[in-house]
């Protein structure tokens, strides 16, 4: 299975991202960071040690990263996760044992993010994985920290951008746009990236069959995720007129769960960090016209089918 250390910014799809993650046997989720983006650092934190606990999974230690972007200042999107990020569900409170398993949740690791994430990749005996559902800004960090760990790290695959158009600026994805820095300083660093854009991630919808699939699964995690969708689709079809809203970021990690899931193309990838009206468009040049080296690979296709099978099939196997 391949080693992962996932940096989110939950928001509920990116809490489908961490049960992908933590379920799914091709993955060994080793650690996880937290950074602003969503909502404030203080609440996506949270939101990530809840995930977790509800799932039953506690072996996993969570750190907290970036309070705002590189040079930016933080926009947040409580238009779709709710003020405290995870609109829906009663959330437990993370520092009690657990009213269902008795457990206490994994408390929040004292390390700052990119300290957790270096100390994971010092440890492990492969190169780590790091995917990331959120703004890049604790990646961009590590980068600038600790450029003697990059042969460690065996790639960073994204959930962010476009090949074409955006949702927060009309040309500008929401992740790209809180910190195009990052992802600018990310592309330079010659780590093999994987962006993984709303051409893709809009396929993912949350249709009336896929709940019903998921909260057929009949477990606490997935009750509690039909909650998280129930709010989730209705923001969507309120601001995007999108009932069956898209459900992005465990697309990211499907691209390490089952890489037959996806088309990805090797190609070349920039942000805009400029543009007055384009700041944070992602410019792709699947036609090849720039005649620049490929930097990036980005998904073009996904097998929606089997992507919900191995959402599913994760889920299943959580508490
Ligand atoms: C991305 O922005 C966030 O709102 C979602 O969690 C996802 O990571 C989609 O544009
Ligand atoms: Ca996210």
């Amino acid at each position: 299975s391949v080693p992962v250390i996932l940096d989110c910014d939950p928001g509920h799809d990116d809490v489908f991202a961490l049960w992908l993650a933590a379920g799914h046997p091709a993955i060994d989720l080793l650690a996880v960071t937290t950074v602003g983006g969503n909502v404030p650092i203080e609440h996506t934190s949270r939101n990530a040690r809840v995930a977790l606990s509800v799932a039953g999974v506690v072996g996993v230690p969570v750190a907290a990263g970036a309070a705002g972007p590189l040079v930016r200042e933080l926009q947040t999107a409580e238009w779709i996760h709710g003020e405290n990020g995870l609109g829906g569900p009663e959330l437990p409170d993370p520092d009690r044992p657990d009213p269902v398993t008795g457990r206490t949740p994994v408390p929040l690791d004292p390390r700052r993010a990119t300290d957790l994430m270096a100390d994971t990749l010092v440890a492990a005996s492969a190169s780590v994985a790091i995917v990331a559902t959120g703004p890049l800004t604790n990646v961009a960090l590590l980068l600038r920290e600790r450029p003697d760990l990059v042969p460690r790290i065996r790639e960073v695959v994204w959930m962010g951008g476009s090949t074409d158009r955006g949702n927060a600026t009309p040309y500008a994805e929401f992740n790209a746009l809180v910190d195009p820095e990052a992802l600018d300083a990310v592309l330079g660093s010659g780590i093999r990236f994987t962006m993984v854009g709303l051409n893709v991630t809009h396929r993912a919808l949350v249709t009336p069959a896929v709940r019903a699939r998921l909260a057929a699964l009949g477990t606490r995690t997935a009750a509690f995720g039909d909650e998280l969708l129930e709010f989730f689709c209705r923001t969507n079809d309120e601001v995007f007129g999108m009932p069956d809203g898209p459900l992005h970021d465990p697309v990211a990690v499907a691209v390490l769960a089952d890489p037959g899931a996806l088309e990805v193309v090797r190609t070349r990838l920039d942000v805009e960090l400029a543009g007055t009206e384009t700041v944070g468009a992602t410019s792709v040049d699947l036609d090849g016209m720039l005649s620049r080296e490929p930097n990036a690979f980005v998904a073009v296709g996904l097998d929606v089918d089997r992507f919900w099978a191995g959402v599913a099939e994760a889920i299943e196997r959580l508490a």
